[in-house]
């Protein structure tokens, strides 16, 4: 049966009763809500804007404490993200909240907002590990997916800088993301309608999505509205506290006189702490487990080859998806091994042939040499034999000249005897 049908025919099975008396599960809203105050919520932000913008400044102030922090240089030789974890209670209700410092972000050249999506894709990463376990616990499990981007507009008055059109451009699909005009105490009331207003056509223009407040919950739908159209808040922040009237404020005093932080016609402080905090807080929590992570999760399944449907629609399981990857796995496993098999049997081949080829040289050359050795040797041979035979002439013409110098000397010592002889006659 088609599924339609199956989900018609359920409809129709279901019937609508009337109950007798009370019953009791009209308390589970307040099962939930104790049992999620008794766990307790975790709150991640990020806070996106270049060195002293006000970033520690506006944390402090939205959650009314001294946040430790350390100012950072604006030498950084990158963006780097520096988390940090604080455990806070306001009644009964515990909050874990990480400030995300994305430190050294439009310094110098510090242009890549890489650093930025990476951290925010390894905090999907790890949830997504967390819930493949077989033994997962992601009941206490400490959740750092990163649930609302501030980010922190200079103001210049004039547009936004190419720099934040692209870095909030690469955000907006992984995270809901806040524009704000920081520092808006220095810049006046006219041109600050005006900045926001082309603020808001740049991001429309540039196709970035940034977060808009839910108006589909009756509760909230008005204000939010009405804060959507207020958007980018242009907020102050200060930890100082003044005396205005009778009362103590939190405040910037200048010489010409003081800007007070939760005022709202000096600034749109309230409006970010109401929207972030007292109103959208869960939302900003559900926008970012249905629809960034949920994002991350499907890109991150169909990469590893897991889909829902096969060819026609058909429903596939998740245990069938593992088999097939498992299959292809293997036979690809197998193609890579027959492959490196047969390049070694040719390698093996081209270095026998290799050593052959040397081999006949090294014969040729050896051939070579031995015919020259032996002609050598008969050259030396022959001309052995020609001093041989000359040895032997020569030893001849010595022995006849000795014998013929032996004859004369004869001869000479016979000549004075018969002269003698000759006179005595
Ligand atoms: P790094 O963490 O070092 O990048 O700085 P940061 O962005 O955290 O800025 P931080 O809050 O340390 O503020 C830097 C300076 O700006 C301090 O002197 C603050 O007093 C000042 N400052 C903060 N918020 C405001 C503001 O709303 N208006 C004005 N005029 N100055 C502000
Ligand atoms: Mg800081």
């Amino acid at each position: 049966m088609a599924a339609p049908d199956l989900e018609r025919r359920s409809k129709e099975e279901m019937r609508l009763l009337d109950l007798g008396g009370h019953v009791g599960f009209d308390s589970l809203p307040d099962q939930l809500v104790s049992k999620s105050v008794s766990q307790g919520f975790s709150f991640n932000i990020l806070c996106v804007g270049e060195t002293g913008i006000g970033k520690s400044t506006l944390m402090n102030t939205l959650f009314n404490t001294i946040f430790e922090t350390e100012e950072s240089g604006h030498y950084e030789a990158c963006v780097r993200l520096r988390p940090r974890t604080y455990d806070l209670q306001e009644s009964n209700v515990h909050l874990k909240l990480t400030i995300v410092d994305a430190v050294g972000f439009g310094d110098q050249i510090n242009k890549d907002e890489r650093p930025i999506v990476d951290y925010i894709d390894t905090q999907f990463e790890n949830y997504l590990q967390e819930e493949l376990k077989i033994q997962r616990s992601l009941f206490d499990y400490h959740d750092t997916r990163i649930h609302v981007c501030l980010y922190f507009i200079t103001p210049t008055g004039h547009s936004l800088k190419s720099l934040d059109l692209v870095t909030m451009k690469k955000l907006d699909s992984k995270v809901n993301i806040i524009p704000i005009i920081a520092k808006a105490d220095t810049i006046s009331k006219s041109e600050l309608h005006k900045f926001k207003n082309k603020i808001m056509n740049e991001l429309d223009k540039n196709g970035v999505q940034i977060y808009q407040f839910p108006t589909d919950d009756e509760a909230v739908a008005e204000i939010n509205a009405v804060m959507n159209a207020h958007l980018p808040f242009a907020v102050v922040g200060s930890t100082d506290e003044v005396k205005v009237g009778n009362k103590l404020v939190r405040a910037r005093q200048y010489p010409w006189g003081i800007v007070q932080v939760e005022n709202e016609s000096h600034c749109d402080f309230v409006k970010l702490r109401e929207m972030l905090i007292r109103v959208n807080m869960e939302d900003l929590r559900e926008q970012t487990h249905n629809r960034h992570y949920e994002l991350y999760r499907r890109h991150k399944l169909e990469e590893m080859g897991f889909q829902d449907t096969a060819a026609e629609s058909k429903p596939i399981s998740l245990q069938e998806t593992y088999e097939t990857r498992r299959k292809e796995f293997l036979c690809e496993l197998q193609k890579k091994e027959e492959e490196m098999r047969q390049m070694f049997v040719n390698k093996v081949k081209e270095t026998e042939l290799e050593l052959k080829e040397k081999e006949k040289e090294l014969h040729e050359r050896f051939e070579t040499l031995k015919r020259t050795h032996q002609e050598e040797k008969r050259k030396v041979e022959e001309k052995r034999r020609q001093l041989e035979e000359e040895k032997i002439a020569f030893n001849r013409r010595k022995a006849a000249v000795e014998t013929m110098q032996a004859q004369a000397l004869q001869v000479t010592s016979q000549q004075p005897l018969r002269r003698d002889k000759d006179k005595k006659n």
